[in-house]
């Protein structure tokens, strides 16, 4: 197996990790929060947070070692158009990522509240939910465009 195999492999490995990861918790958290009980939706966010430490964190960091190591295994300048963008769109994304994280533990400990002392979601509760849903579209049309420009690698005027 060669470096460059093995680099590409771990990349797409570790880009199919972020897209199913994030795309996962998204699903799984709408549908408890649709419940609209407490101990379903604190009981996901638990699983949750966890899987976006064990998973995400871990793909957001390799992805991009696994893709600079790649650029210069194949030669590729780090000043190419779809680099650049590619890096900027991934700071985005990484700045979606991280207050969703410190919101997804913030619910869980409202939603366990609510639970614990058999009383409804509080009403900040639901306003983090509905930041949590806004930062999702950002986030999610970044990595897709990623997906996009390291697929067709377009020389873009910039
Ligand atoms: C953040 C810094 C990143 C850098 C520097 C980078 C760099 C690269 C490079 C140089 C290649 C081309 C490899 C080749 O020519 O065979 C590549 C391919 C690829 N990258 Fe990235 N990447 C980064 C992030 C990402 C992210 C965040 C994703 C998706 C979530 C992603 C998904 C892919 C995919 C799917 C390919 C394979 C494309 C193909 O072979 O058609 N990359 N990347």
């Amino acid at each position: 197996m060669t470096s460059y195999f093995l680099l590409k492999f771990l990349h797409v490995i570790g880009a199919t990790v972020l897209l199913g990861t994030g795309a996962g918790i998204a699903f799984f958290m709408l549908m408890a929060h649709r419940t609209g009980d407490a101990a379903i939706i604190a009981a996901t966010a638990r699983s949750v947070v966890v899987a976006d430490f064990v998973f995400t964190a871990t793909a957001v960091v390799a992805q991009p070692v696994t893709g600079l190591l790649l650029a210069r295994e194949v030669g590729y300048s780090l000043g190419e158009d779809w680099i650049v963008a590619s890096i900027a769109l991934y700071l985005v994304t990484g700045a979606c990522w991280l207050p969703v994280v410190l919101m997804q533990a913030k619910m869980r400990d409202l939603a366990a509240a609510s639970a614990t002392g058999g009383a409804p979601l509080p009403e900040r509760y639901h306003r983090l939910y509905r930041l949590w849903f806004a930062f999702g579209f950002p986030a999610f049309a970044a990595v897709v465009t990623i997906f996009w420009l390291m697929i067709a690698r377009p020389e873009i005027a910039l």
